[in-house]
């Protein structure tokens, strides 16, 4: 069993991965940590608190960074509501007290001091808190398990800018102080995660036939996606969603479902075009990595553990390769990176 941290700017697709995560028991899910990004870091706290309270999760939810390291926080509320989750907290009024703690970095530093190798961070935001992390201690961080960033876009374009993905987009230089840290980091790119799709009509069939998702959760999950799937559609004509930080949670329940390749990334900070675009070098050799990069899934695998865990059901092995399974960029990037 992992024992992992989820670094989370909650978000839809985040609210996905944490039910996923809550659900696998391969993992251990010691702390959920919020940040800016999808949302202000109230949002994602109130989002982080509710799903708690839904999951009946026996852990702490500590809040993060408000702001990116240097500059003025981005949002999404677009893509994802203005309270992160499609309306669906706002609207049913729903409101912790107490909900700010501040301390996500300092918390995450603790947890790398007691479990050294046996934590793993799952990080699907902005790399704030990591960044505050790594400077209060170093080594510590450096001897954890890993961190697991849903984020980058090696070889395609970016969904928030052409060349950027969002989560390196917002906090270009946490990414950058992170990568220069010497900390084990994986990335699951969104030239990755746009691989697979999983389309409203299997979604919706999921939803109205699961015996495993009930009440209030099931209704928060079906209003969330309802927005999310409005925007994909709205702006990229898709009629259903991708499930990003899923997957990255997906690299941690079993790694070998993905392929992985050893390369030197760099974040691009200063560029008046490129600002938040990763880069990587994939001549490896004795000095020249800093991470790995996944760079193929398999998508059945995931797919089937994804259905199963959070709705108790299957999605058949046909339909899968038949609308979840694309290549947004056409087949002449697809084995790019391989
Ligand atoms: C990432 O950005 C956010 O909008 C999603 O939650 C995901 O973490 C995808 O680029
Ligand atoms: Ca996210």
């Amino acid at each position: 069993m992992t024992r992992i941290i989820v670094d989370t700017d909650a978000g839809v697709d985040d609210a996905l991965a944490i039910i996923y995560a809550a659900h696998s028991p391969e993992l251990l899910l010691e702390m959920i940590t919020t940040v800016s990004g999808n949302v202000p870091v109230e949002e994602v706290t109130q989002n982080a608190l509710l799903l708690k309270r839904l999951l009946s999760l026996d852990l702490d939810v500590k809040s993060g960074a408000s702001l990116p390291l240097k500059r003025q926080l981005v949002t999404a509320p677009e893509v994802h509501g203005g309270d992160g989750l499609g309306g669906y907290r706002i609207g049913n009024n729903i409101h912790f007290k107490d909900w700010r703690t501040d301390d996500a970095a300092e918390k995450i530093v603790e947890s790398a001091r007691r479990l050294g190798r046996k934590l793993k961070i799952v990080s699907i935001g902005p790399m704030t808190n990591l960044a505050y992390a790594v400077a209060n201690d170093g080594d510590a961080m450096r001897k954890i398990g890993g961190i697991v960033q849903m984020g980058g876009v090696f070889h395609g374009y970016g969904n928030t800018t052409t060349f950027t993905e969002f989560n390196m987009y917002v906090d270009p230089d946490a990414a950058d102080f992170v990568l220069k840290s010497g900390v084990k980091l994986d990335f699951v790119p969104l030239d990755l995660t746009e691989k697979i799709f999983m389309p409203r009509n299997i979604l919706t069939s999921l939803l109205n036939s699961t015996r495993k998702m009930s009440g209030e959760l099931k209704t928060l999950v079906t209003q969330s996606l309802s927005y999310y799937m409005a925007y994909h559609r709205h702006t990229d004509g898709l009629d259903g969603c991708f499930l990003h930080d899923p997957i990255a949670v997906a690299a941690v329940v079993n790694p070998a479902w993905f392929k992985f390749v050893d390369a030197f990334v760099s974040v691009e900070t200063s560029g008046i075009l490129t600002s938040g675009m990763t880069l990587a070098d994939l001549r490896t050799g004795k000095g020249r990595s800093n991470s790995r990069i996944a760079t193929g899934i398999d998508a059945r695998l995931f797919l089937d553990d994804f259905a199963r865990k959070l709705f108790g059901r299957t999605i058949s092995a046909r339909v899968m390769k038949k609308d979840c399974m694309r290549d947004r960029f056409g087949p002449e990037f697809s084995n790019a990176l391989q």
